[in-house]
């Protein structure tokens, strides 16, 4: 049976609280849909590294982990046909955030949103730059950068506040890929258009930050109560009311179909009551989320079956994050001594390797010139009386490197002394990899 590769989508969750209705519509439920495209391969894991970021409880981080877990499963995630995973069970996922922070700037962190959020804020209040800013922090875009590039993940559906996260990951493989040879994929930010942002019950974006939320499993009374809290103008039952900037309209067409949408559109301008349309959304919420409202529960006062899930979601990424951290390991010089000899035959060279030109000139002979990867020329021939004398000369200096230098002495201008050195090693690179690549 031959299969087509699947596009590999991987995305995480920060372990810091309980999952809202946010999180929901904006990660969980397009995730679990798009989980179960069989063309996809499916990573999704809890962030519960990240969440040490920002928050120093720890039983709230076990707490959150239990119930985010709990709720990915309940929503309809199906642990047998995706990778489901807990970050810190992944210990190749710190090293690997060690790798790449070894090839990220300095300068690309400091323009990361969180972190300039946090340095524009105590500037404005007159503290020091860096107060109260951990270099954790810091370093998350690089964490979450590892995340993706250990799973060598083509799409990560995120929010559109963790687009620039995306982009660094890119960044960081590209570099990463340049200096040791291609071992990450380059991975794509995928934004969900219709939804990427639902308001809260202040209209910002629901956001734990903002304590705004509406808890996604909340017994249903309390839900209700919620949702009869969300902020609207103050306009009468009667009078029409706009849908555009109403936060309690963007939540219900998140869950409506276009109908029931349109349907509310209407009720807005024949003027429905604020009570009525929060009654209607409250009931169109429930809808959906009532039947698994049940069997999170269940999960949730079961935690050792969820580490049984966990740990097996461990041990399956593991089978690609352990023979992978070892070949970056090898990659970046990390390796038994004894393997020197083999591992220089099995690497790519990364050499910046120089080239050789062939020209002709206006006197009708043939030349060429050796020039670096900078542009540099290093060695300029004399002239040939045909193409093929030329690309003689060539191959020997290819084949036999600086030894064959000084036999050819009369067929070549003299290099300045203060370039030898550089065409030394330049044709000393040339010839290697020509062995390379003849192997
Ligand atoms: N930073 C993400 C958030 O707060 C969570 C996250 C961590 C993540 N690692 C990731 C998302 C890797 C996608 C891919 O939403």
């Amino acid at each position: 049976m031959t299969s087509t590769p699947r596009t590999r989508v991987l995305t995480g969750i920060t372990t810091t609280g309980t999952p809202h209705l946010g999180n929901y519509v904006g990660a969980i439920r397009p995730t679990v849909q798009a989980s179960r495209d069989a063309s996809t391969d499916g990573f999704y894991f809890l962030a519960d590294y990240h969440a040490l970021i920002k928050c120093d409880d720890p039983v709230r981080i076990q707490r959150s982990t239990l119930e985010i877990a709990a709720s990915w499963i309940a929503s309809g995630l199906d642990t047998d046909k995706v990778t489901f995973y807990r970050q810190s069970d992944i210990p190749e996922v710190p090293e690997l955030t060690w790798f790449l922070t070894c090839v990220t700037g300095k300068g690309v962190l400091n323009r990361a949103h969180a972190y300039k959020a946090a340095v524009d804020k105590n500037n404005a209040a007159g503290h020091d730059t860096d107060a109260d800013v951990t270099a954790g922090l810091f370093m998350y875009p690089v964490l979450m950068g590892a995340d993706i590039l250990m799973f060598k993940a083509h799409k990560v559906p995120v929010g559109r506040d963790q687009i620039q996260h995306i982009e660094m990951a890119r960044d960081m493989a590209a570099s990463f890929n340049h200096l040791y040879g291609e071992h990450f994929v380059l991975p794509e930010a995928v934004i969900e258009e219709s939804v990427a942002l639902l308001p809260g019950l202040d209209g910002r974006k629901m956001s734990k930050s903002y304590d705004n939320t509406i808890p996604l499993f909340a017994p249903a009374a309390q839900m209700r109560k919620q949702i009869a809290g969300i902020v609207t103008d103050s306009k009468a039952p009667g009078e029409p009311k706009a849908t555009e900037g109403s936060a309690l309209f963007q939540i219900y067409q998140a869950f409506a179909s276009a109908e029931e949408t349109a349907a509310m559109a209407r009720a807005y301008a024949d003027g429905i009551g604020w009570g009525d349309a929060k009654q209607m959304l409250f009931e169109r919420i429930d809808r959906e989320i009532a039947p698994m409202r049940e069997q999170y529960q269940e999960l949730v006062q079961n935690p050792a079956k969820l580490d049984q899930i966990l740990l097996a979601g461990a041990d399956k990424a593991r089978q690609m994050a352990t023979p992978f951290i070892q070949e970056l390991r090898h990659a970046v010089g990390l390796r038994a001594l004894s393997s020197a000899h083999a591992s220089a035959v099995n690497k790519e060279p990364k050499l910046d390797l120089p080239s050789f030109k062939q020209y002709r000139e206006k006197d009708g002979q043939f030349y060429f010139k050796l020039v670096d990867a900078q542009g540099q020329l290093l060695l300029q021939s004399r002239g040939f009386a045909s193409p093929k004398e030329a690309g003689q000369t060539i191959g020997r200096l290819q084949t036999e490197g600086i030894d064959c230098l000084d036999a050819l002495s009369a067929l070549l201008e003299p290099t300045a002394p203060s370039l030898r050195a550089a065409l030394a090693q330049s044709i000393e690179n040339l010839k290697y990899s020509k062995n390379m690549n003849s192997k």
